[in-house]
């Protein structure tokens, strides 16, 4: 498709309204197998240093795996989700409150959820990594995240990339077979999206958080 018949007000529209989809994913209904090799054909565009494209992804979708991987997270997320949840009471701020309402929800549902889809990459960093190869490495892998998460919102599909399982990673390398050798990122349940549409997040002002030519530096003219 030449650049020039890009339609930017969906293209807009699908940025602005890309959201981390939670309550809103439809644990009834399946989730083709093909939507989701259809989306990380579109993932893989995404750009890898040194275009190694040390990508692997494992799609899950036997039940008594996802309910292993739910497992594993609500034992690695227990401590981090209480505490939010306490921080968001105390700090009375509703959004945040959403947000771990939201991610206490995902805990509880997670094996319900009909595909988890865990992003890798091969290799391990080590402890003390320095900045270039750690940024690097995990740069490598999470722009096609993204990428594979706006493919999903375009089709009707929700997803909400989470961490929480990694905590006990060997574990759930050891549920699906995953070599010492590679490193997983995350965990993204995928499921069709009840509802119609999302609306934009509250963000920041991008001109506040915007420097030019110097830390902290406001544009000039
Ligand atoms: C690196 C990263 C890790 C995340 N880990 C989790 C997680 O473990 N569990 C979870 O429920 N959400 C997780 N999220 C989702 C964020 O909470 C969510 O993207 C954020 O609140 C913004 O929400 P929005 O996309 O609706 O604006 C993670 C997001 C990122 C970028």
């Amino acid at each position: 498709v030449p650049a020039d018949d890009l339609d930017v007000t969906a293209v807009d529209h699908l940025l602005m309204t890309t959201r981390a989809v939670r309550r809103r994913l439809d644990l009834d209904r399946p989730v083709d197998p093909d939507l989701v090799v259809e989306c990380l054909r579109l993932a893989i565009q995404a750009p890898t240093g040194s275009n190694a494209q040390g990508w692997r992804w494992v799609v899950v979708t036997d039940a008594g795996k996802r309910a292993a991987l739910a497992e594993l997270y609500r034992r690695a997320g227990a401590d981090y989700l209480e505490q939010g949840r306490v921080t968001a009471e105390e700090s009375g701020d509703p959004v945040t409150a959403r947000v771990y309402d939201s991610a206490a929800y995902l805990r509880d549902r997670l094996e319900d959820v009909p595909v988890h889809v865990i992003p890798c990459i091969l290799g391990r960093l080590g402890d003390s990594t320095p900045t270039v190869w750690s940024a690097s490495f995990y740069g490598s892998i999470f722009p096609a995240v993204w990428s594979f998460q706006l493919a999903l919102r375009s089709r009707g599909l929700g997803s909400c990339l989470t961490t929480l399982h990694l905590g006990f990673e060997a574990e759930a390398a050891d549920v699906l077979g995953i070599p010492e050798t590679v490193t997983q990122v995350g965990l993204i349940p995928v499921a069709h999206y009840t509802g119609e549409t999302f609306q934009p997040a509250q963000r920041r002002p991008v001109e506040e958080i915007t420097y030019w030519d110097g830390w902290k530096q406001s544009r000039q003219g």
